[in-house]
C-alpha cells in the first residue's frame, strides 16, 4: 500500500509544474529541534502565554529573551536533515516551487532552499520595538540580554509572531497566492492546528491542488489529504525523491519554462 501510494504520488509530482510545501516543526525534529506539541514538545515544558506573547515581553523582556536565547543556542549547531535537503533539491525541478514554513529555525535556508515564506518569522532576526527595523544577529549567547537597537536605544524583540499577534499581511498574502495557484501541496510535519497556516492546504485543495501529507501520525488535515504518508519526513521524502527522479526524464520537468522568468 505504502509503496503503491509512493509510486502514485511520485507520478502526480512528476506531472506538476507548480509545487508548494507547507512545513512545521516535525521536519526539523530529526535534526534535533524540539517540536511544540506532543510528548516532548516545548509547550509541555514552558507556558506559551508566559513567554511567547506581547504581554509576557512587556512584563519581563529579559525572561522572554533568555528563553529565546536558549532556543537559539539549541538550534545554532543543528544541521538540516534529509527532508530539508530533498526540498532544497526540488527547487530546481519545477517551474514554481516554494516552501512555506511555520518554522523559525532557518534550516530550510541552511539546506539551500531559496524561495521560503517564513510565516512565523525567524529566530535569528531581531526587530526594533520602536523603529520596526529587522537585523539578523547569529551570536548566541547574545552579548546583552535584553538586546538593544544600536540606532535608537530601544529594546529589540524577537522577529517572531507571538500568540495574539497577526501574521505579516504581505507574507500571508504571498502564502495564500502560492497555495491557491499550486498543483500539488506537500504538508510536512505540522499538527495542522495553528491558524492561519492550517487553512493554506484547504485553500490549495479548494483551488484544485492535490494534497500530500507526511507526518508520523494523522492530523486534522489527514481526511482531506489525497495521500497521507505515515512516517518520518527524513525517510519518506528521500523515498519519494528517488521515485520522482526515475520518472523525471519521461516527465520532462526540467524542460518546462519558469513562470517567474
Ligand atoms: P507541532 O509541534 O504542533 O507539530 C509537529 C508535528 O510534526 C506533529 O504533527 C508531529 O506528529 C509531526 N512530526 C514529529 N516528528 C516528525 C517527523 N520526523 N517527520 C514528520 N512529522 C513529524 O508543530 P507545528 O505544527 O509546526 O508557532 O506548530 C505550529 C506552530 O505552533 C509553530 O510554528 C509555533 C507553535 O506555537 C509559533 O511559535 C508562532
Amino acid at each position: 500500500m505504502f509503496e503503491r501510494h509512493l509510486e502514485e504520488a511520485a507520478e502526480v509530482l512528476a506531472g506538476a509544474r507548480r509545487v508548494a510545501v507547507l512545513t512545521g516543526a516535525g521536519i526539523s525534529a530529526e535534526s534535533g529541534v524540539p517540536t511544540f506539541r506532543g510528548k516532548d514538545g516545548l509547550w509541555r515544558k514552558c507556558k506559551a502565554e508566559s513567554l511567547a506573547t506581547p504581554e509576557a515581553f512587556e512584563r519581563d523582556p529579559a525572561l522572554v529573551w533568555e528563553w529565546y536565547d536558549w532556543r537559539r543556542s539549541l538550534i545554532a549547531p543543528v544541521e538540516p536533515n534529509a527532508g530539508h535537503r530533498v526540498l532544497a533539491g526540488w527547487e530546481g525541478l519545477f517551474g514554481d516551487f516554494a516552501v512555506i514554513t511555520q518554522n523559525v529555525d532557518g534550516l530550510h535556508a541552511k539546506a539551500g532552499s531559496r524561495d521560503i515564506v517564513e510565516l512565523h518569522g525567524n529566530i535569528w532576526k531581531l526587530r526594533c520595538t520602536r523603529e520596526g527595523t529587522v537585523e539578523e544577529i547569529r551570536d548566541t549567547p547574545l552579548p546583552r540580554i535584553p538586546p538593544i537597537c544600536p540606532s535608537c536605544g530601544s529594546l529589540f524583540r524577537p522577529h517572531i509572531v507571538w500568540f495574539g499577534e497577526s501574521l505579516d499581511p504581505v507574507v500571508l498574502d504571498r502564502a495564500y497566492r502560492i497555495s491557491e495557484t499550486c498543483q500539488v501541496m506537500f504538508v510536512i510535519g505540522t499538527s495542522s492546528v495553528v491558524q492561519p497556516a492550517a487553512t493554506l492546504p484547504l485553500a490549495a485543495s479548494r483551488a484544485g491542488a492535490k494534497i500530500i501529507e507526511v507526518n508520523i501520525e494523522p492530523t486534522p488535515l489527514t481526511p482531506q489529504a489525497d495521500y497521507f504518508f505515515p512516517g518520518k519526513a527524513g525517510e519518506v521524502l528521500p523515498a519519494l525523491d528517488r521515485r520522482l527522479r526515475e520518472k523525471r526524464p519521461a516527465a520532462g520537468i526540467d524542460r518546462l519554462p519558469d513562470r517567474r522568468s
